[in-house]
Parts: C-alpha cells; sequence; structure tokens
C-alpha cells in the first residue's frame, strides 16, 4: 500500500505540544486530530492565541511524535476584528440563530478577511502539492478560496462545528452570498447534522441559483462542484473511558458523592456561553422547586461553567446575568445545611469530569442551539451500566439526532424542564438501563475516528 496523502489541518486554535501534554487535553478533537496527523506525519497550523502589537507573519514550528504544529501570532487589532468581532460577534450568534445578539460592523467583517489571507499567506508554503487540507470552523470559512487565489490545486475540505442557520436568518447577514461563494472553493463540507446540511443546501439553491442535488450533496455554481455532506462528531470513546479508571476521576466522584450524601447530583458542563441555555436551565429548576418545593432537599444542582470569550460584550452580559440568578434561587431556598445550586466558574480535567458525571444521577444537556454537543456523549460515556444516569438534552442540540433515548426536552420551556427534571428524578432502574444500552451504542461505535475517518476517506476521494 502507498502511503497516505500527508494531512494539513488548519484551525483558528491548534492543541500544541505544550497542551496536548496536559491531563485530558489529548482526548476529543485535538486527540483524533493528532492521530490523523500522526498517521500521515501531518502539520496543524493555526493561532497562536496570543495578541502582540504588530503583525509580523513569524510562524513557530514544534515537530512532536511526528506532528508539526505551526503557530502564528495576529496583531490586537486582528484579534479584535477577527476573533472577538466578526467571528463571535457577528458570525457565532446569529448561526445559533441569535439575530438579537448579532452585531454587523464593517471594520470587523474586513478584519475578518484581512486575517483569512494572513492565514493563507502564512500556510500556502508549508503545503505541497499532494498533501490533503483540512479547514476547520467559522473562522476560517473563506480560507479555501484565498487558498486556491494562491495556487493551491490541492484536495481541501472545510468542516463547520457549529450549526448552519436557516435561509430566512442567514440572509440578514450583509455579503451573506460572498461569505457562501467562498465555501463553493472546497471540495468537500463537512457539518455536524443533516439538519445544518439542509439548510446549508435550501441557501444555496434559493439563494445562489446552485444546482443542488440533495441525494449525493452536490453543489454545481458556475461549472464548479463541491459535495456537502453530514458527518456527525462523536467522543474518543477509548480515551475517555480509561480515564475513568485514574484517580483524579476516582477522586472527584468520591468528592461528589460524599458532598452530596443522600441527595441526587445534578449536572451541567458548559462553556459560559448564551448559546448553551444556562439563564433558561436555572430557570426550568427554579420552576421544580416553585413546583415541588417537598423535594428541595432530594436535589443538588452542580454547574461548572468555565468563563468563555470574556472581552465580547454578550459573554461578560450572561456572566452578570447567571451570577443573579444563581444568588436568587439560593437566597430564596437554601437552609443552614443546604444550597441547591452550585455554580461554578472554573474549569476541571477530563478525568475530574468523568468522575462528576459518574457521580451525577442526572445530566442537564439544554443549549438553546448547538452544533453537536459532545458533553451529552461523554456524560453518558461515563456511566456506570449497572446504575446508569439519566440524560436531559435539549431538542436543539445536533446530538439530540442520534440520542433520542435521552429525555428530551424544549429549553426555552421553564415547565418543560421542571417536569423532565422530575421525571429524571423518579426514573425506576430498568427504564435508566434500558435508556442508557440503546444510547451507549452510538457514543461508542459513532466515535471521533470514525468521524476523522470518514471525512477524510471522501476529501481524498475526489
Ligand atoms: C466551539 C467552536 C470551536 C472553539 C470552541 C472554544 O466549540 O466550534 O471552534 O474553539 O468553541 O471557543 P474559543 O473561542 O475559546 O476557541
Amino acid at each position: 500500500m502507498s502511503d497516505p496523502q500527508r494531512l494539513v489541518v488548519i484551525s483558528n486554535r491548534v492543541a500544541v505540544p505544550k497542551a496536548r501534554g496536559a491531563a485530558g487535553a489529548q482526548g476529543g478533537l485535538a486527540g483524533a486530530l493528532n492521530a490523523a496527523l500522526q498517521a500521515r506525519a501531518g502539520i496543524w497550523f493555526g493561532w497562536s492565541g496570543e495578541a502582540c502589537e504588530e503583525h509580523s507573519g513569524d510562524i513557530a514550528t514544534q515537530t512532536t511524535d511526528g506532528v508539526t504544529t505551526a503557530t502564528m501570532d495576529l496583531s490586537k487589532r486582528d484579534v479584535d476584528e477577527y476573533y472577538n468581532g466578526y467571528a463571535n460577534s457577528t458570525l457565532w450568534p446569529l448561526f445559533h440563530y441569535r439575530l438579537d445578539l448579532a452585531e454587523y460592523e464593517r471594520e470587523t467583517g474586513k478584519g475578518y478577511e484581512r486575517v483569512n489571507e494572513r492565514f493563507a499567506e502564512a500556510a500556502a508554503p508549508l503545503i505541497e502539492p499532494d498533501d490533503i487540507v483540512w479547514v476547520h470552523d467559522y473562522h476560517l470559512i473563506p480560507l479555501g478560496e484565498r487558498l486556491r487565489a494562491r495556487g493551491l490545486r490541492n484536495r481541501i475540505g472545510f468542516f463547520l462545528h457549529i450549526p448552519w442557520p436557516p435561509t430566512r436568518l442567514f440572509v440578514s447577514l450583509p455579503f451573506h452570498e460572498r461569505l457562501v461563494r467562498t465555501m463553493l472553493h472546497y471540495d468537500l463540507l463537512g457539518f455536524q447534522t443533516e439538519e445544518w446540511l439542509s439548510s446549508f443546501l435550501h441557501y444555496c439553491e434559493h439563494e445562489l441559483g446552485a444546482q443542488v442535488d440533495e441525494a449525493t450533496g452536490s453543489v454545481t455554481l458556475e461549472g464548479r462542484t463541491t459535495l456537502a455532506r453530514a458527518y456527525p462528531i462523536g467522543i474518543d470513546w477509548e480515551h475517555f473511558s480509561r480515564l475513568g479508571e485514574e484517580g483524579d476521576a476516582r477522586q472527584a466522584q468520591q468528592r461528589l458523592i460524599s458532598s452530596t450524601r443522600r441527595r441526587t447530583a445534578m449536572i451541567g458542563v458548559d462553556r459560559l456561553d448564551y448559546s448553551k441555555g444556562l439563564p433558561e436551565r436555572l430557570d426550568g429548576i427554579s420552576r421544580f422547586f416553585d413546583r415541588y418545593p417537598e423535594r428541595v432537599r432530594d436535589l443538588v444542582f452542580v454547574q461548572i461553567a468555565p468563563p468563555s470569550r470574556e472581552d465580547v460584550e454578550s459573554y461578560q452580559n450572561i456572566r452578570a446575568l447567571l451570577e443573579q440568578k444563581a444568588g436568587q434561587i439560593n437566597g430564596a431556598r437554601s437552609e443552614v445545611d443546604l444550597v441547591p445550586v452550585r455554580y461554578v466558574n472554573r474549569g476541571y480535567s477530563h478525568a475530574e469530569l468523568f468522575g462528576f458525571f459518574r457521580a451525577s444521577k442526572i445530566g442537564l444537556v439544554t443549549p438553546l442551539r448547538d452544533g453537536m454537543n459532545l458533553v451529552a456523549k461523554e456524560y453518558i460515556a461515563a456511566q456506570d451500566p449497572e446504575d446508569p444516569g439519566v440524560l436531559i438534552l435539549s431538542r436543539f442540540a445536533g446530538a439530540a439526532a442520534q440520542m433520542q433515548d435521552a429525555v428530551l426536552v424544549n429549553p426555552h420551556s421553564p415547565d418543560d424542564l421542571a417536569h423532565a427534571i422530575r421525571i429524571a428524578l423518579d426514573m425506576p432502574l430498568e427504564e435508566r438501563k434500558a435508556r442508557y444500552e440503546k444510547l451507549v451504542v452510538s457514543v461508542r461505535e459513532d466515535n471521533v475516528q470514525d468521524w476523522t475517518a470518514n471525512f477524510l476517506r471522501d476529501l481524498a476521494a475526489g
């Protein structure tokens, strides 16, 4: 067999070797991409995460275990306009159906295009003619077209990790057509679910007038054909399951069990982001306590929410709102020996999260909109098959398409959430096991290794 083609991965963030060595950081997407890169002696290129005064174009490279990571700094202005601005104040809210939060600023749009050009300028010399190139996420939508403009004829694919909004929302983006036209320079476009894929195809057909074949996902415009398909991402089952055997996982599990004693622990783990439905989740919990006041002693809710994108105003607002809501519930419902909501603004290692998930008999994953949501899958993977917990999952998370045996909820409805919590608290062992046994099959089998292999197989096939 001939050697596989070399792989070049390009994304906004890169799991550099320093971070790769840290506990838990090798799991999930970073771990799977690193494994694919190792098998193909590849390169991973992206932003260093550092902001400097002036853009220099310098690239720092490092090779560990056959994988080269190459990173560049961005100027403060670039970070502000491209990352905080267009990516996270325009595209992120719009793609999560939050037109009310989307900001449309000419300057940040220009900054986004400028930084994509910087990525192309820096990455192009690293790419050999036979390499296959895989670009990730909404920060870098126009990058494929920028690389083509530099003469690259390689197979280039793009995967969108977040939802694709319905056409009627998407057209509120100024220059929407220009953005989508750049996508048709990729050979393969990947989406998390059939729903996001279908919204994208609808846009191409109805707004661009492209020829779309829904059965194959081919989109043809002006003589160029791109394939668009759904590839639902999964977790690294093997790696995550092994974490459960680590001391950190066992200790975390014990810590939570001993601090909750006879009460049921219910857990949420989310980046502090308005798409995750955290205020709505607290409203649902508050409704549960209003409706069933005699059950305040049965439940402890633990919300782990590490801060995220702190320079963006909408993220500062959501943080303040959550502090207020958690404070209100605890003010109204606490006793000297009991605090119903534990709200924690820090991150934990994957091993510790495994332990917390295992100690929690209810997992609450209720985003208002989410491309996929891997916390839902990790929660299931961490359960004891003989005594599994119950997953309450938003029907608006991409994961819901594969996880129909969870207790599905409308995260906007406090009554629906309160009802689901009661169902989960009282669910008999037999039903918990029956649901778990169905859920765990897809969590184990539709894993991140298959996701990587399927996308790369189709990209290389061209
Ligand atoms: C989402 C996005 C990723 C992003 C991550 C963390 O999962 O799809 O591209 O890296 O959030 O956000 P951050 O802004 O910290 O990179």
